[in-house]
């Protein structure tokens, strides 16, 4: 079986961070999300893996994520020349995926658990295709299915204005080669986009039979702000286990899960996991709660801030509370002392202040 991760989109809900990254590789718990989806891949025993990758950030992810070998697989990059949609990308993949099954992995989903069991189960079975569902608030964002008897999928529908059910699905598929002669029979959605919603219908208007397995445990869709801030905590919380490269002075007390990265020093300050602290970062008098991740490099004095995400080479000063925030690499965040209560900002296009 092969893998093909999806990586491309333009992430316009995760500006100004995607105007310089590429959304599945902006970090949850200090790990792009995309290695993460790796990690999950490997684990299923799968290591023939294609990742489609966008003209605009193609090259980033190809940088970052290598040739596969430190997960011992070989990665190919597929180039998605337009964004066409799901359907599209498995197309612009054909030559890759030849007639295998194959895996299919949005770049910025995540499952609790991995996708061992579900690659298990559909070698076992002789459908064409599985999918993963979950149930959900808000359908409508989302392909939605309708299932019959046997857990068999009857209908599905690409974010419907009335969902027939609160089952969303996950960006998570398993197929075999039906799939290619669905999507040579499909047409572009309303949005323009080949869906590969559309092209499991059409599988299953031919008499293929598609399979569901629903999810209990978590899934995240990494799409905005919160997301991040939800996929970073839930991370968080599952796989911080408690290591410390670093420094920690007399004066500071650490506890909980906190994994303090080398070259890091802890003076006067309190850390209180789950937390993840890089490489190299300085933090002085200072209150770092649950649910953070602080990048490499950065320095921290005289701030407290919990249930956040900083990148790289941040340089946070006499803020008294930071919450619930997104920061990305290089940015400067401090108090001036003075009488004027002045707020003087310096942002990129599509920032976010909330004050
Ligand atoms: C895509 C799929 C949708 C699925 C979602 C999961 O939506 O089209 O069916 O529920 O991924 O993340 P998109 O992210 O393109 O809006």
């Amino acid at each position: 079986m092969k893998a093909l991760i999806l990586c491309g989109g333009k992430g316009t809900r995760l500006r100004p961070l995607t105007h310089t990254m590429a959304k599945q590789l902006i970090p949850v718990a200090n790990k792009p999300i995309i290695q993460i989806v790796i990690e999950q891949v490997r684990d299923a025993g799968i290591s023939d893996i294609g990742i489609v990758i966008s003209p605009e950030t193609g090259e980033q992810v190809r940088k970052a994520i290598g040739n596969g070998a430190r997960w011992d697989a070989t990665i190919n990059y597929i180039l998605q020349n337009e964004p066409g949609g799901l359907a599209h990308a498995v197309k612009s993949a054909r030559l890759f995926l030849e007639d295998y099954p194959f895996l299919m992995f949005l770049g910025d989903n995540l499952i609790q658990g991995g996708v061992s069991q579900s690659v298990k189960d559909f070698n076992n079975s002789s459908n064409e295709a599985m999918i993963h569902l979950k149930e959900v608030a808000n359908p409508c964002q989302f392909g939605v299915a309708v299932l019959g008897d046997n857990k068999q999928v009857v209908r599905l529908i690409e974010k419907p204005a009335e969902p027939p059910s609160n089952l969303a699905m996950v960006g998570i598929y398993l197929f075999r080669p039906a799939i290619h002669s669905a999507i040579d029979r499909i047409k572009p959605s309303w949005r323009g986009e080949l869906e590969i919603t559309d092209a499991i219908q059409a599988m299953i208007e031919s008499g293929n039979p598609v399979e569901a397995k629903i999810l209990e445990g978590w899934w995240l869709d990494t799409g905005k702000k919160d997301d991040i801030l939800e996929a970073n905590r839930v991370v968080l919380d599952e796989y911080t286990r408690p290591v410390c490269n670093g420094q920690v002075d007399q004066n500071s007390r650490v506890v909980g899960r906190v994994a303090i990265g080398s070259g890091s020093k802890v003076v006067n300050s309190v850390i209180r996991g789950p937390a993840v602290i890089g490489e190299n970062v300085m933090i002085e008098d200072s209150f770092i709660g649950p649910y953070t991740a602080l990048g490499n490099k950065s320095v921290l004095e005289n701030v407290s801030i919990e249930h956040s995400v900083v990148l790289n080479n941040c340089f946070l000063k006499d803020v008294e509370r930071i919450e619930d925030s997104l920061i990305g690499n290089n940015t400067r965040v401090s108090r001036v002392m003075d009488q004027r209560k002045a707020v003087r900002i310096f942002l990129g296009d599509d920032s976010e202040v909330l004050i």
